[in-house]
């Protein structure tokens, strides 16, 4: 580990535990997504301090708190905080929650940033309170932080937070990972605020991306919106100059604890349980599909296909299900409603038109699952079907992998992941929009012989193995020096 004394201050939208109202009652629960679960192992060996907001938002009134709330996501936390590392809320009100995480983050930068430019919403006042929000982080991170220590901030929803640490603190030392896909300049010039995010991100010593593409449109939108700016090559890395300010910008594709994965798969108890899946699935070939609720997932286009399986290939029926796991995810926002209700729709629409007393095509589950449970499934599965319209990285398409300690299974991945260039010469590679290719890729991968599945699955590991989590974090750490 390459940080030396600093002590390490990461900031994300979301704390590692969010909170929910039930029946009256706060809960905590494990957040979901790829960030938390790539960040975890490495506070958990590091140790530091995360600053992030707990999920629910305080009273309605711009800036009202709810206090005594307040108060008690602030017990909860502290009992159930992890030894190596602190967790410090930033508490946002009702109108900041809608404005900054709904509307700015979710309505207008995600689809944005996966090419879907017509679902956003360019709201003049998502923009205010967005960086009122990131201010707020800003001030949160200046509480935690000493002079000398890395703050390291994550992710779409707070380009802007280090504009407010340059001017108070001039000399921090600020790294930035951004999760999701950088867009190209044709995408990114709809913004109307594309030059104010590209100088707040300028900001940082180091920018982080995932992907040689993603690295390639963030120097291409500079070129285009900031012509001031100078741009050199050194070595893997571009060197940014604006403003007197230097920023390294460098690729980094995140990855898994692959050890974890992989060891836990080896378990009698989840070896057992995955065993039980396939019994109770009748033997059928099972094709896995893990997703959060989100429309870059492709899930109505998997779905579409699926059933174009079924109809183009009626041998294939009974002896194939699609066990679709869709984990809850902003459920707040209309749009994530809809793309439920279509979900749901299709699942019913395919049961009822394929399924039989003794095969239900789609086995459907709206809900997190627990981590054992899930490699088990990782294990049961034949197939793993994962195919965003796009994505950051996938981390799920890691996760298969590493499960498959058995050198079995098969990958069919999205070319649109930003996993894609690092699995390519191990998967099947399809275009999620193609349904007809991804039927035939389905096909493909029930048929394939033990020696080829052995084969491409052992490459992955290998890779997968290489380029885990902590030698992303060391990478990382690396280019800041
Ligand atoms: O990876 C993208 C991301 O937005 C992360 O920032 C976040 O952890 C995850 O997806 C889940 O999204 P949300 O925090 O909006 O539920």
């Amino acid at each position: 580990m390459t940080t030396g004394n600093s002590r390490l201050i990461v900031v994300s939208n979301r704390l590692p535990v969010s909170f929910r109202h039930e029946k009256g009652v706060l809960k905590v629960e494990p957040s979901s997504g790829g960030l938390v679960s790539a960040l975890v192992p490495i506070l958990r060996e590091h140790g530091g301090t995360w600053v992030g907001s707990p999920g629910i938002a305080g009273l309605g009134e711009e800036g009202g708190s709810n206090q005594p709330e307040e108060a008690e996501v602030e017990r909860l936390l502290s009992e159930s905080h992890d030894n190596a590392y602190s967790y410090l809320p930033v508490h946002l009100s009702a109108e900041e929650q809608a404005n900054f995480y709904e509307g700015f983050s979710n309505e207008i930068i995600w689809p944005l940033f996966h090419d879907l430019q017509s679902r956003c919403r360019f709201l003049p006042r998502y923009w205010d309170y967005y960086q009122k929000v990131n201010c707020h982080f800003a001030e949160a991170s200046l509480k935690a932080a000493k002079a000398g220590d890395i703050i390291w901030i994550h992710d779409y929803q707070l380009m802007q937070v280090a504009s407010t640490l340059r001017r108070k603190r001039p000399k921090s030392r600020l790294a930035f990972f951004m999760h999701i896909p950088f867009p190209a300049p044709d995408i990114f010039e709809k913004l109307p605020w594309r030059k104010e995010i590209l100088e707040g991100l300028l900001q940082h010593n180091l920018v982080g991306v995932q992907t040689l593409r993603d690295e390639r449109n963030f120097i291409a939108c500079v070129r285009s919106f900031l012509p001031e700016a100078r741009i050199e090559r050194h070595g893997d890395k571009r060197i940014v100059t604006h403003n007197d300010l230097k920023t390294s910008v460098q690729y980094f594709p995140i990855s898994i604890d692959f050890k974890q994965f992989s060891d836990t798969a080896q378990k009698k108890s989840v070896i057992e349980r995955a065993a039980i899946i396939r019994e109770e699935l009748r033997d059928s070939h099972i094709a896995l599909g893990v997703d959060r609720l989100d429309y870059t997932k492709g899930i109505p286009e998997r779905l579409r296909a699926f059933s174009g399986l079924l109809r183009d290939y009626p041998d294939l029926r009974g002896k194939i299900t699609l066990f679709q796991i869709v984990v809850p995810s902003r459920e707040t926002i209309v749009g994530y409603q809809n793309l439920m209700a279509e979900i749901e729709r299709a699942v019913t629409h395919i049961n009822g038109e394929f399924g039989d007393t003794s095969w239900v095509p789609v086995h459907y589950l709206h809900r997190s699952i627990p981590r054992e449970e899930l490699i088990a499934l990782y294990r049961a599965a034949n197939t793993a079907l994962i195919t965003p319209l796009k994505d950051g990285m996938n981390l799920v398409a890691k996760e298969y992998c590493a499960a498959r300690s058995d050198n079995d299974g098969v990958l069919i991945l999205s070319e649109f992941a930003g996993a894609a260039p690092q699995l390519r010469t191990g998967a099947i590679l399809v275009n999620p929009y193609d349904e007809i290719g991804v039927a035939g890729a389905l096909n493909r991968a029930m048929h394939m012989g033990r020696d080829e599945r052995r084969t491409r699955m052992s490459r992955l590991r290998a890779g997968i193995r290489r380029n885990n989590i902590l030698q992303w974090r060391d990478n990382f750490f690396a280019a800041m020096e």
